[in-house]
């Protein structure tokens, strides 16, 4: 029997529950924090409950933590002192290694130190054990989540956890002049599909305007062909290598098979949607690669995704579908053109 932490986007810890039900085999949760955080008790081991997740990574877990180490909340600076004292029991596990200190605080845990605080103090007790403390490109985690009386503690690598940032929650900068938030879902993709844009080199973009996602094609040194019947950022509409197509993509009239990449986030009926992307397919070429956002507008999202993806799978093969930090009422598929 194992403990674990999981986490989805805010409203959706229903769905992750529904499918790691559907994975595990008489596992059961307790909710933590109301439709996104939440205790599952497995009945495997833990080498057999992250196998079991990782080959069928549920769409609607964001992340997943083991609980390791409890510790009971006092409420003062002995919850520290017994942290502090967990580390350092636990050394052997950090040496040499790039560790990252992760912390989450559910709203009203007794646990009285602010995530900075409690990582200030982590890092300095990392330091004398001989790890090298980070933020970014960990080696090994160590996730504590300050619970309604225990902090519940986990260690493990950035894919065991699904994630490198703290409960899968991913932050990227926004730049100055950035044409919209959109860009950070396809950041996002591209980090989660393990995925490299400037390896490609001719994008078609539907439903591109205001152009977060074609901006960021163009910075990765690709030609971006927009369709889409409203304006582009006015920033964008003379780079040299943009194709700006101001219409619907039913009407769009493209060259056959010259796009090896292709995205779509038009934010519009999923089965409209998928017709649409068949209706394009044409002009893709053969194993092209394809990123698109799935609305999920009804009431059913499983039911909604399982149809999506079908009718999708007549021309792609779906890679990876996950609910990605930035997605909303969302989620995003990675597909191959077969
Ligand atoms: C969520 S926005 C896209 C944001 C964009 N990815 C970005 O990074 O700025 C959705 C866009 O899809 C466009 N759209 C909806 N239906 C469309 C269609 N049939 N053909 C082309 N564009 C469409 C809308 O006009 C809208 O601009």
């Amino acid at each position: 029997m194992t403990e674990w932490i999981g986490t989805a986007n805010q409203s959706y810890s229903p769905y992750a529950i529904e499918e790691l039900r559907r994975l595990i085999d008489g596992v059961s949760f307790t909710q933590l924090a109301a439709g996104e955080v939440f205790l599952m008790n497995s009945p495997l081991d833990r080498v057999e409950t992250l196998q079991t997740i990782l080959q069928r990574e549920p769409i609607f877990l964001r992340h997943i933590q083991p609980v390791d180490r409890t510790i009971e909340i006092n409420g003062n600076a002995e919850d520290l002192e017994q942290l502090s004292a967990m580390v350092r029991s636990a050394a052997f596990m950090f040496a040499g290694k790039r560790t990252a200190v992760h912390i989450r605080r559910m709203s009203s845990t007794p646990f009285i130190y602010s995530a900075s605080d409690t990582k200030a103090v982590m890092d300095a007790v990392l330091a004398e054990v001989d790890a090298e403390p980070v933020v970014q490109q960990p080696d090994v985690i160590i996730a504590i989540y300050a619970a309604a009386s225990t902090l519940c503690i986990g260690f493990g690598s950035p894919q065991d956890m699904l994630s490198d940032w703290p409960g899968g929650a991913v932050r990227f900068q926004r730049e100055e002049g950035q044409v919209s938030r959109a860009k950070f879902k396809l950041l996002e993709a591209e980090r989660a599909f393990d995925l490299h844009y400037e390896q490609f080199r001719r994008a078609l973009d539907v439903g591109a305007a205001p152009g977060g996602w074609t901006s960021l094609l163009l910075e990765r040194g690709l030609r971006v062909t927009a369709v889409d019947p409203a304006d582009l950022h006015p920033s964008l509409i003379d780079h040299p290598a943009l194709t700006y197509l101001k219409r619907n993509a039913s009407e769009a009239k493209l060259k056959p098979g010259s796009f090896d990449l292709f995205v779509c986030d038009m934010s519009w009926s999923p089965m409209l949607m998928s017709k649409l992307v068949l209706d394009l397919e044409q002009a893709l070429a053969e194993g092209a690669t394809a990123i698109i956002t799935i609305k999920l507008m009804h009431r059913k999202p499983m039911q909604t995704i399982r149809e999506v993806i079908a009718k999708l799978e007549t021309v792609f093969e779906l890679k990876k579908a996950k609910q990605l930090f930035h997605n909303r009422e969302e989620i995003t598929l990675y597909l191959q053109k077969k």
